[in-house]
């Protein structure tokens, strides 16, 4: 009998400490099948968050540190110089002069008969409003007298404003 219960004893020891090896490995293994499902939501998150952008203009600040003011002004002067003048007390043509344009006032420039549409427009010519003045003048303000079609690259937007910035006594800072 005695031999027996050792036997017994040990059986259920064995079984005892399997079961406990069991657990164990389960909670070692467990965490590993975890990450799968983790990293799938993961994956699917930037999708969701790239699609938002698209409809607005993205900001234009981040690119005028790198921009190109020499390749700016060439710009300039095939687009825009038509009908602006850009040097400091230059004559307003059939555009404003735009000589410290960066900063200033909207439809404030002595002697120029602005559009109502864009002295209602009000504030000050922010680095932003001047990219969507620039990307799409017609459409930032309707009834604009600016008739350009506007420059759909965002890199050519970023060096013209950044050449408009460098045509003032004291350049504003970058954003
Ligand atoms: C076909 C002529 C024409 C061209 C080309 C043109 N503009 Fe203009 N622009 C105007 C007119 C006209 C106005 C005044 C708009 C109003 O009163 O509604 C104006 C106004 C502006 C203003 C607002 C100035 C202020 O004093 O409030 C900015 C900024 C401007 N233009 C930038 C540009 C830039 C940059 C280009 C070239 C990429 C350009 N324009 C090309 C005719 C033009």
């Amino acid at each position: 009998m005695a031999n027996f219960n050792t036997v017994a004893g040990c059986i259920l020891a064995s079984a005892l400490f399997a079961m406990v090896v069991g657990k164990v490995s389960n909670a070692v293994v467990h965490p590993h099948k975890l990450d799968k499902p983790a990293l799938a939501v993961v994956d699917e998150a930037p999708t969701a968050v790239a699609a938002a952008p698209a409809a607005e203009l993205a900001p234009i600040g981040p690119l005028l540190a790198k921009a190109n003011v020499e390749a700016g002004k060439a710009i300039y002067m095939k687009q825009c110089f038509t009908c602006h003048t850009i040097d400091k007390g230059g004559a307003n043509k059939v555009g404003p002069n735009q000589w410290d344009v960066v900063g200033r006032k909207k439809a404030s420039h002595e002697g120029f008969s602005y559009s109502s549409a864009l002295q209602a427009k009000g504030g000050d010519w922010t680095y932003e409003d001047l990219n969507h003045m620039i990307f799409k003048p017609t459409t930032y303000v309707k009834g604009t007298k600016m008739a350009f079609a506007g420059l759909p690259k965002e890199q050519e937007r970023a060096d013209v404003i950044a050449y408009l910035r460098t045509m003032a006594d004291s350049p504003k800072p970058l954003p």
